[in-house]
């Protein structure tokens, strides 16, 4: 603020001393306007009202002298006007607080979007997983589990895959190091399917056993666009007096209605698993084109996704070990296996197996 010299004044009739003083009044109320901090207060208090070169000490020592004797009354009141006007500009200033232009600074806008909570979704796999489980546990399935890291015999041998048999092949997995000391039987490794999880359930339960079986599964498998060397199945066994095929079919095709939509339909193929016999693969009517032949179903109408068959006696035998009742000239079974990331692309209309794996909130939030 610089001091500007109150001006001379030469005529002490009304108007002027109206205008001279308005003017004064005018400048005090701008200045106080835009004061901020307190040393810019004090600065303004020094300015108007300091004792020695104060601006209202000007006015007094040059106007009110300088004034004939008839204004000075009219002059005196005016001069007592202005410095209460200007010792209130002082007060509100000072007291105040934050300037307009730090309040601003600091303002909340209301008109601002809230921040958002990200709500939790499952995550597709878990969501398909649990649908397949349920239409299942609708049926009188329960629900099994069982560990990633199997033995050998769990995964292979009682599965009827014999040590050194070429059947082996088909499922390379990741195998724990140093385990020669152990007897190949006991060998630690990755599952390569959920099909130990059966005779799992078989040692722990005599028939009848209806059971369904979700689980991550490893394999010695090239990624690309639709394959995982980790992904997830579902098994299912049903072992009771009298189960035929029939049975089999009558259930996977209510599955896959269920899944799919009362309109798909399901064929059987023939197909060799070790632990089945017969064995099959099941094909569903394409569902993007109704049978009608696509680029999704290769123009074929049918689209291939899941494996089973009646339980091999051979299954059934390395089961008797712990629990007699097995006995294949009492019983019979089926089981089927599904992969879990092939039925929710199918659902979902995925393209990519690795947008499940990737993390990214955009593809996830989808299935919120
Ligand atoms: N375990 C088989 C696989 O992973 C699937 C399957 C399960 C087939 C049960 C038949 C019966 O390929």
């Amino acid at each position: 603020m610089t001091t500007e010299i109150i001006p001379t004044l030469s005529s002490f009739d009304d108007d002027s001393l109206s205008n001279a003083f308005a003017a004064l009044e005018q400048q005090a109320t701008a200045n106080a306007a835009a004061l901020s901090g307190p040393e810019a207060v004090e600065a303004f208090r020094l300015e108007w009202l300091g004792r020695k070169q104060g601006r209202l000490n000007d006015v007094s020592s040059r106007w009110l002298k300088a004034a004939p004797p008839e204004a000075k009354k009219s002059l005196g009141q005016r001069f007592n006007a202005l410095k209460q006007h200007v010792e209130s500009l002082l007060e509100a200033a000072a007291g105040a607080g934050p300037s307009d232009a730090a309040l601003a600074a600091e303002a909340i806008d209301i008109t601002l979007p809230g921040t958002r909570r990200l709500t939790g979704a499952e995550h597709p796999i878990t969501k398909t997983l649990n649908e397949i489980v349920s239409v299942f546990a609708a049926l009188g399935y329960s629900v099994g589990v069982g560990p990633e890291v199997e033995t050998d015999f769990y995964n292979f041998e009682s599965m009827n895959f014999p040590p050194g048999h070429p059947a082996r092949d088909t499922q390379d997995t990741l195998v724990v190091a140093a385990q020669e000391r152990r007897s190949q039987r006991d060998r630690l490794l990755l599952r390569t399917h959920t099909s130990p999880v059966q005779m799992r359930t078989m040692e722990q339960q005599q028939p009848p056993v209806r059971i369904v079986i979700p689980g991550k599964v490893h394999r010695n498998d090239a990624a690309d666009a639709t394959h995982s060397p980790i992904f997830h199945q579902v098994e299912g066994l049903c072992v009771d007096t009298n189960i035929t095929f029939s049975d089999l079919k009558g259930t996977l095709d209510h599955a896959m209605k269920a899944l799919f939509g009362s309109s798909v339909k399901t064929r059987f193929f023939p197909s060799f698993f070790p632990f089945t016999e017969p064995s099959a693969d099941v094909q569903i009517s394409c569902i993007f084109c109704g049978g009608k032949g696509c680029r999704k179903c290769k123009q074929s109408g049918w689209i291939e996704l899941l494996g089973c068959g009646m339980v091999d006696p051979a299954v059934f035998a390395f089961a008797q070990e712990k629990q007699p009742a097995y006995d294949p000239k009492k019983i019979s079974g089926f089981a089927f296996g599904m992969g879990v990331e092939r039925i929710a692309m199918m659902k979902y209309g995925i393209s990519e197996i690795g947008q499940f794996y990737a993390g990214d909130m955009r593809f996830l939030g989808q299935f919120a």
